[in-house]
This record gives C-alpha cells, sequence and structure tokens, in this order.
C-alpha cells in the first residue's frame, strides 16, 4: 500500500519513521511518499500561499503548487480538514482495502476550494476539535489504516476484540502478579475455563461500552444479536 502525502512540512512525517511504521516500510509492506508542496511552486520566492478574496484573517493555500503536486500522484485525495466527515474504524477499513491513498495536509486557513473542487475525493476529520494543520490528523489516518494491512501487525493477530472492531470498546487486560498490592486479577482469568473467560470478556465489554458510550451501545442493540448477547446487553441498558 502506498501513502502521498502532500505538505509544507515534510520534516513532520520523520515521526513514522519509528516503531511498527517503520518495520512495516522496512518490510515494504506500506510505502510513504512524502511531497514537499513548495518544491512545486513556480513563483520566484516559492511563494505558496496568499491573501483570501473577499478579505478576512489568515492566508489561503494556492491551487498551482498542490495541483502540480497532485500531478505526480494517484489514488484517493484525501483532504485533512475539521469540515470533513468524521474518521472512524468503519472508513478506516474500506481505506486498507485502496492501493494508494493521497493526503492533503492544509495550513492557515485551508486550500483554495478549487483545489477540492477538482481533484478531493474525501474531505475527512478525525475529530470535532481544530488542529494547527493537517499533518498530524493525516499521520493518524495512515497509522489507523496500515495496521490494518496484512503482516503489519504480525502474523496470526485478531481484531475481533479491538475496541470499535465489533461495535464495542474492549474488555479490560491483566498480567501477572495474580495480585497487586492487594488488587486481583479476576479469578475467572486465571481459572482456565475458556468458555467462562468469553463470557466475562463480553459482559465486560458490553458494561464498558454501555457507561460510557451510550451512542454505541444504541447501535449495537439494533443489531443481530446472541441470545447471550442480548440476555447481557438488557442488564445493562436499564441501567
Ligand atoms: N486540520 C485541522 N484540524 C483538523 C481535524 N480535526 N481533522 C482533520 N484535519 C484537521
Amino acid at each position: 500500500m502506498k501513502f502521498h502525502v502532500l505538505t509544507l512540512f515534510p520534516e513532520m512525517f520523520e515521526t513514522m519513521n519509528h516503531s511498527i511504521m517503520k518495520r512495516a516500510q522496512d518490510q515494504s509492506l506500506i510505502s510513504l511518499n512524502v511531497i514537499n508542496i513548495r518544491d512545486f511552486s513556480t513563483n520566484k520566492h516559492k511563494k505558496v500561499d496568499d491573501y483570501p478574496y473577499g478579505g478576512g484573517a489568515g492566508m489561503v493555500m494556492q491551487v498551482q503548487p498542490i495541483a502540480d503536486a497532485l500531478e505526480t500522484t494517484s489514488g484517493r485525495v484525501i483532504y485533512m480538514t475539521p469540515k470533513g466527515r468524521v474518521f472512524d474504524q468503519v472508513f478506516a477499513k474500506e481505506l486498507a482495502l485502496e492501493e494508494e491513498i493521497v493526503f492533503l495536509c492544509g495550513h492557515y486557513e485551508g486550500v483554495d476550494q478549487r483545489v477540492i473542487d477538482k481533484y478531493v475525493t474525501d474531505e475527512v476529520s478525525i475529530g470535532d476539535f481544530v488542529l494547527t494543520g493537517g499533518e498530524l490528523p493525516a499521520m493518524v489516518m495512515m497509522d489507523a489504516v496500515a495496521r490494518l494491512k496484512d503482516g503489519v501487525l504480525g502474523q496470526n493477530v485478531s481484531y475481533e476484540d479491538e475496541s470499535h472492531y465489533n461495535g464495542l470498546l474492549e474488555y479490560p487486560h491483566y498480567t501477572r502478579p495474580a495480585d497487586y498490592e492487594g488488587m486481583k486479577v479476576p479469578d475467572v482469568l486465571l481459572s482456565g475455563n475458556h468458555q467462562k473467560i468469553e463470557d466475562f470478556r463480553l459482559e465486560e465489554s458490553i458494561k464498558l461500552t454501555a457507561s460510557r458510550r451510550p451512542d454505541m451501545i444504541k447501535k449495537y442493540a439494533k443489531r443481530d444479536l446472541s441470545k447471550k448477547e442480548m440476555k447481557i446487553l438488557k442488564k445493562y441498558l436499564d441501567k
């Protein structure tokens, strides 16, 4: 999978050269093509922004350098903006099926609307807050998408229990010691009874989701649930 990134701050993507994202690149499972928009400016001072028509605060990124940079790429073009559709795990799974994705990172007041009209396929936000630029959001999305590609997290990993995978938040985890200053690991996890452990984890997931994310539990309740799931759900929905 190939990620192209158009940015005025290419050095920020050094962050991708660590940990699992570094290993994924070393193993050629993903590749990252960071493009400095300024390199495409035909202006003699390498200018990339100008004052907004109609007045107002801030500067707007101009069409020409972005358009020329985009012409060197292919794939879906995602513009990072707080005005966009909010990113989530369902969207991450959809994007993980793509071969190439282009991330356009805006700065200042954003980019000239004509860039969006001509090239952008998706306007995406990573949440209802405003950041100084699209670089961190692009890295957030790349991380979420890349880890879904086969081999990136290693072999035999399963996503099924993760938060958001099945519409629930994940159950809590414990490791040794079984007793930390009187705080004990739930007995069932030490029992070796796999069915009981699975039931316990499902209940913990439903309980947590019901208390923390009423929006998610409402959607979950509308699903085609097993008898067991229904029974647990009822217990926590009424609370
Ligand atoms: N740029 C600035 N804020 C943003 C956000 N919340 N999501 C995506 N891009 C952004």
